[in-house]
């Protein structure tokens, strides 16, 4: 057995007590062994110390979803966090500083999950956000034609490229620690767009096309993931959220060739071909790739693209004044900085050798390092008949 003070967040909003109106934190000291989790931690301070303390729990085995919340400002779940390890992990971010009890030892800091309204101490309104998000895009199957006399049949080939997707047990972790969530609340998400992936790689399903259209030209569809992974580090089942935004992109913009209002195809492509010339980002040229591609030659841009690239204007302005455009062609003398020595070359033999051949591997079900089990987080999945041959599609490059 360990002592461990948990330094909680908390909101009532019955209180009548001055100093409780709002949001304020408590501290709770618990006593309990230090593979027992954080969840078991909060429910021993709610019995022994305070029945008023609110946290949302049910199966206590990272199976329900319904523990989410941040530790040490990290989403998760309550109930897959040891509190020994919660504790050092506060004590790394803490480095002796502010964040220790008046024992001194380090708190373990809990929140209520972000990006959601919070209804009481740790629990959120899910409904609003998550779920409303969830519906939006379509969760049930919807195929084509009359139904077979018995069951659909699929391949276990054609549905290993779902499994990952299939594992989401809808906690919104990813939907708390989602940045491009905070900057834009109406954005989709990763938890509800992870679903859609389910759907549209799902050979049973008969409205792909209309799925990507439709996820593609939202302003707040897949095009408004800012790829930085926080879903992935975020999700506990190993759901790698961000990678099935990406491959909705490469399907959407690749394999149906779906040119979106929202210039998100084009804007990808203009990263590509901006590291292929230059190795490093060049703002400048990136924005003007992704609304004219051809300005400079053969294609006219059209008017859609020339508005966009009109009304990107005071962000460009910004990004010179903030030094993250080096280089306005034309207007200032470029200053790009060029790769050193032939280290260009190296990066143009990569894309030729991405051109060749790319091979997706679901690292979900074949593990990593070529073990037969699934990836951390991936309870339950087993390679078992599905040979990793099976599991590797060819893609073209986008
Ligand atoms: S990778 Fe995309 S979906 Fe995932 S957290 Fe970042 S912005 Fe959100
Ligand atoms: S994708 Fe992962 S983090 Fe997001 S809701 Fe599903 S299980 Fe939770
Ligand atoms: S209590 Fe069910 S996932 Fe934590």
């Amino acid at each position: 057995m360990a002592e461990y003070t948990l330094k909680v967040r908390r909101f009532q909003p019955e209180a009548t007590d001055e100093d409780k109106r709002g949001a304020y934190w408590d501290n709770f000291d618990v006593e309990l062994d230090p593979t027992l989790s954080v969840l078991d931690g909060l429910l021993q301070a709610r019995d022994g110390e305070d029945g008023s303390l609110a946290v949302r729990c049910s199966c206590r085995a990272a199976i329900c979803g319904s523990c989410g919340v941040k530790i040490n400002g990290q989403s998760t779940l309550a109930c897959k966090t040891q509190i020994g390890e919660a504790a050092e992990e506060a004590e790394r971010k803490a480095d002796g500083e502010s964040t220790t009890s008046e024992t001194g030892k380090p708190e373990i800091v809990i929140e209520p999950m972000g990006n959601m309204p919070v209804i009481k101490d740790l629990v959120v309104d899910m409904e609003s956000t998550h779920w409303e998000k969830y519906r939006r895009v379509t969760p049930w199957l919807m195929p084509s034609g009359p139904p077979p006399e018995r069951e659909y049949i699929v391949s276990a080939e054609a549905m290993v490229d779902v499994t990952q997707s299939v594992a989401c047990i809808q906690c919104g972790s990813c939907v708390s620690a989602c940045l491009s969530m905070e900057a834009d609340p109406d954005f989709i998400g990763p938890a509800a767009l992870a679903k859609a992936y389910r759907f549209v790689g799902d050979p049973r399903d008969g409205q792909t096309t209309e799925r990507l259209y439709d996820l593609a030209n939202d302003q707040h569809g897949i095009y408004d993931c800012t790829h930085c992974f926080s879903c992935i580090d975020a999700c506990p089942k190993g759901v790698a959220p961000m990678n099935q935004i990406m491959r909705l992109r490469r399907l959407a913009g690749h394999d149906h060739d779906i040119q979106d209002v929202n210039n998100g195809r084009n804007h990808e492509l203009a990263f590509v071909k901006n590291i292929e010339k230059k190795g490093t980002l060049d703002e400048s040229l990136l924005l003007q790739e992704s609304f004219a591609p051809g300005i400079k030659g053969k294609l006219l841009p059209t008017i859609r693209s020339m508005k966009g690239l009109i009304e990107s204007i005071p962000t460009a302005i910004r990004g010179i004044r903030t030094g993250k455009m080096r280089s306005v062609p034309k207007l200032i003398p470029g200053v790009h900085h060029k790769l050193p020595g032939d280290a260009q070359d190296h990066v143009k033999r990569i894309y030729d050798k991405t051109e060749e051949s790319r091979i997706e591997l679901n690292l979900y079900v074949i593990g990593e390092g070529g073990e037969e089990e699934g990836a951390p987080g991936a309870e339950g999945v087993r390679a078992e008949d599905i040979t990793a041959a099976a599991q590797a599609e060819e893609v073209t490059p986008s």
